[in-house]
C-alpha cells in the first residue's frame, strides 16, 4: 500500500483552513490521519473533513509530535513563531502566510511554474500570495514564448481574501445601507459595500502598499527572472470571492493575441475565457468554488513594440491559497520530498 501521511491544518475553522479541508478530501489526498489546530476558541469543536467529523484542537508548541506535513493558515505572526517548531519535529511546512516568503532559502512554489524549486526545500515552503499566483499562472507559458520584459498589474480582489469576518462586514454593511442605517466599520478602514479601497494591507515609504510589494517581489522569485520589470496597485472591491486582475505585458519578442491564446489554452491549470462577440469573459462569479485560472480578454497593447493586455480571474481561496498549498502537498509526496532534511 502506498504511504499515507498524518496532516496538519493550522487556522482549520478560518477561511482558507476551510478551504484546505476540503480539498484534501475532494483530491484523495492521502491522508492517514487529519489534525486540525486553530485558537483554543475553537478547541473541541467538530469539523468536516470529508464524510467525517474531526475534532478541533488547540495549536500549541507539542502540536506537531509525528505529524508528516502541516499546512498553515492562521496568519503570519502564528507562522512565524509555530512553523519552525513544527520542522525542527520533522514535520515539512506549507505557509500560507507571507512570514517566509522572501526568506532566500525558503522555496515559494506555484506548482505550475516552479515545482523543481521544492527539490531544495529545507522543512519550510511558502505559499505566495494569492493575487501573485494567479497571475505567474498565465504569465509563465507567454514568458517562455517571448520574454516578458515588463508587468502593469491592476488587481480587484474580494473580501474573502480578509478572513470569513469580512464577508460577514460586506453582507452586513450592504444590508444596513440599504435599511439607509451608517454602515459599521469594522474590518476594513473605510465602508466596503458600494465602495473600493485602493490599499490592502499597510503602506511602505515609497506609497506602494505591502500587498504591492508582494507581488511585485514574489512574482520575480517564482519565474527565477529578476529582470521582469513588475508594478502593480491592488484594489480591495466589493466581491465576495474571487479575485480579478487586468495586466499590462511588455515582451521582448512578438507575441501574438492568437498564439498566446493558445499557448494558454495547452497550459496546466488555465481556462482561456475569451469571446467578446459572445460576451464571454472572465468573472468572479464563474471562478468562485472552482480551480482555474481563467483568462480572457486576450488582445495586443498597440502603445509599445510588443504589448498585450489580459484579464485573470481564479478563487482567491482554491487556486490564490488552499489548492496551491495542497497542489505543493502533492508535489512533495509525487517526488517523495516529505521529510525535513537533518
Ligand atoms: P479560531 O477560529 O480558533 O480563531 P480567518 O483568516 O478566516 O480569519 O481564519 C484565521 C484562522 O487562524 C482561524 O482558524 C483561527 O482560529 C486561527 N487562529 C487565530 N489565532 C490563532 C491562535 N492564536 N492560535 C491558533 N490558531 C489561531
Amino acid at each position: 500500500m502506498s504511504r499515507q501521511y498524518r496532516v496538519a491544518v493550522v487556522g482549520a475553522t478560518g477561511a482558507v483552513g476551510h478551504e484546505m479541508r476540503s480539498i484534501l478530501a475532494e483530491r484523495g489526498f492521502p491522508v492517514s490521519e487529519l489534525l486540525p489546530l486553530a485558537s483554543r476558541r475553537s478547541a473541541g469543536i467538530e469539523l468536516e473533513f470529508g464524510k467525517e467529523c474531526v475534532e478541533c484542537r488547540e495549536l500549541t508548541p507539542d502540536s506537531f509530535a509525528g505529524v508528516d506535513i502541516a499546512l498553515f493558515s492562521a496568519g503570519a505572526s502564528i507562522s512565524r513563531e509555530y512553523a519552525p517548531i513544527a520542522r525542527d519535529a520533522g514535520c515539512v511546512v506549507v505557509d500560507n502566510s507571507s512570514a517566509w516568503r522572501v526568506e532566500p532559502n525558503v522555496p515559494l512554489i506555484v506548482p505550475e511554474v516552479n515545482p523543481h524549486d521544492a527539490d531544495t526545500h529545507q522543512g519550510i515552503i511558502a505559499n505566495p500570495n494569492c493575487s501573485t499566483i494567479q497571475m505567474v499562472v498565465a504569465l509563465k507559458p507567454l514568458h517562455d514564448a517571448a520574454r516578458i520584459r515588463r508587468v502593469v498589474v491592476s488587481t480587484y480582489q474580494a473580501v474573502s481574501g480578509t478572513g470569513a469576518k469580512a464577508v460577514t462586514e460586506l453582507i452586513r454593511q450592504s444590508d444596513e445601507i440599504l435599511e439607509g442605517t451608517p454602515p459599521l466599520i469594522e474590518i476594513y478602514p473605510h465602508q466596503i459595500a458600494f465602495n473600493c479601497l485602493p490599499q490592502i494591507d499597510a503602506f511602505l515609504d515609497d506609497g506602494s502598499t505591502k500587498e504591492e510589494y508582494k507581488m511585485v517581489e514574489e512574482t520575480k522569485k517564482i519565474m527565477g527572472d529578476d529582470s521582469i520589470a513588475v508594478t502593480a496597485t491592488c484594489v480591495r472591491v466589493p466581491v465576495y470571492n474571487g479575485h480579478s486582475e487586468s495586466v499590462n505585458l511588455e515582451f521582448e519578442r512578438d507575441l501574438s493575441p492568437e498564439r498566446a491564446r493558445d499557448l494558454l489554452s495547452a497550459a496546466r491549470g488555465i481556462v482561456v475565457s475569451d469571446d467578446p462577440d459572445s460576451l464571454i469573459y472572465p468573472m468572479p462569479i464563474v471562478a468562485s468554488g472552482t480551480d482555474p485560472v481563467y483568462v480572457g480578454r486576450i488582445r495586443r497593447d498597440s502603445t509599445v513594440a510588443h504589448g498585450l493586455n489580459l484579464w485573470i480571474v481564479a478563487d482567491n481561496l482554491r487556486k490564490g491559497a488552499a489548492l496551491n498549498a495542497v497542489q505543493i502537498a502533492e508535489l512533495l509526496v509525487e517526488r517523495d520530498l516529505v521529510s525535513v532534511p537533518g
